[in-house]
């Protein structure tokens, strides 16, 4: 069991799977930080859970899209004087369309927060975790991280970057008593979709969904088990595909289904 100070900090906290593994940990009487841009929501998730459970929870508002975002949440972590003993990275978003019609601003906003503060919040924390021979990262990434994904070709590649990035530090960090978990989920019903105007997911068979509550159950029975994590059968399927298809014939695939609506 975690000791008080002991913290499972969450970014991507205030709503979809972040937040419903912050429903879980707090639940499991685990101490937790919410982390993300919207307090309010934060704020009104931690009452709740407190009430609930009486466990800590701290709330940490931050962009993490914006450079120096990374040392101020180190620095006020360190000032609370917590310990973040489970990092899960999992805020993170998604464009869509065509690149060449996509503003580059906003592509460049996603690697930010995909992939540059994934890893630099990594780095940040995980030096301690190694030198006290515990705790665990947990870095969310997709099944469309298994290939390439026409018209999310930058959210596809952020998304290869995680995964790769976290096997990899999974197999550095084997025998070091730290946890190393790439989550790859699929379709989940969270807010995701609804920010991803363009894509229009209404044809998609209810049998392909999951919800961020059954992402957030696997994801943590997942912790000390394995290195990756795709949610659900029909994903396993997808990612098995991606790994035998030659890329024309997926690229075609993922294509066809991810078309904008007014393509
Ligand atoms: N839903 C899916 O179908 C699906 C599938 C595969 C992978 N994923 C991955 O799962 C993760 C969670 O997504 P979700 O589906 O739960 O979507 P979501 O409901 O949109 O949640 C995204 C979270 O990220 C936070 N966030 C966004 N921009 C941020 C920023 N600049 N700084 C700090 N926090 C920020 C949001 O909070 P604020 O707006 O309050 O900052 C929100 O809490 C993402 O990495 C996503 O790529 C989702």
């Amino acid at each position: 069991m975690p000791s008080p100070q002991d913290f499972t900090l969450i970014t991507g906290a205030s709503s979809g799977i972040g937040e419903a593994l912050a429903r879980r940990l707090a639940g499991e009487r685990r101490p937790v930080a919410l982390v993300a841009r919207r307090t309010d929501k934060l704020e009104r998730l931690a009452g709740e859970l407190r009430a609930a459970h009486g466990g800590e929870v701290q709330v940490l508002t931050a962009d993490l899209a914006k450079p120096g975002a990374g040392a101020a949440l180190e620095a006020e972590v360190g000032r609370r004087g917590m310990v973040v003993d489970w990092l899960v990275n999992n805020a993170g978003f998604g464009t869509h369309g065509r690149f060449h019609e996509l503003p580059v601003a906003r592509e460049l906003e996603e690697i930010q927060l995909n992939v540059a503060a994934l890893v630099e919040l990594t780095g940040r924390f995980l030096p301690a975790m190694v030198e006290r021979r515990r705790g665990a990262v947990v870095n969310v990434a997709s099944v469309g991280g298994f290939g390439p994904g026409p018209f999310m070709a930058t959210y596809c590649a952020t998304k290869a970057f995680v995964l790769s990035f976290t096997e990899s530090l999974a197999a550095e960090l084997r025998d070091t008593g730290v946890h190393v978990l790439c989550v790859c989920p699929g379709f989940t019903r969270t807010e995701f979709q609804e920010k991803v105007e363009t894509f229009d997911t209404s044809a998609m068979p209810s049998f392909v969904w999951m919800t961020a509550d059954q992402v957030a159950e696997q994801a943590i029975a997942a912790v000390g088990q394995r290195s990756v994590l795709v949610n659900g059968l029909m994903n396993a399927v997808a990612a098995g595909l991606y790994k035998h298809l030659p890329a024309a014939i997926t690229t075609r695939l993922i294509g066809g289904m991810m078309k904008p609506k007014d393509a």
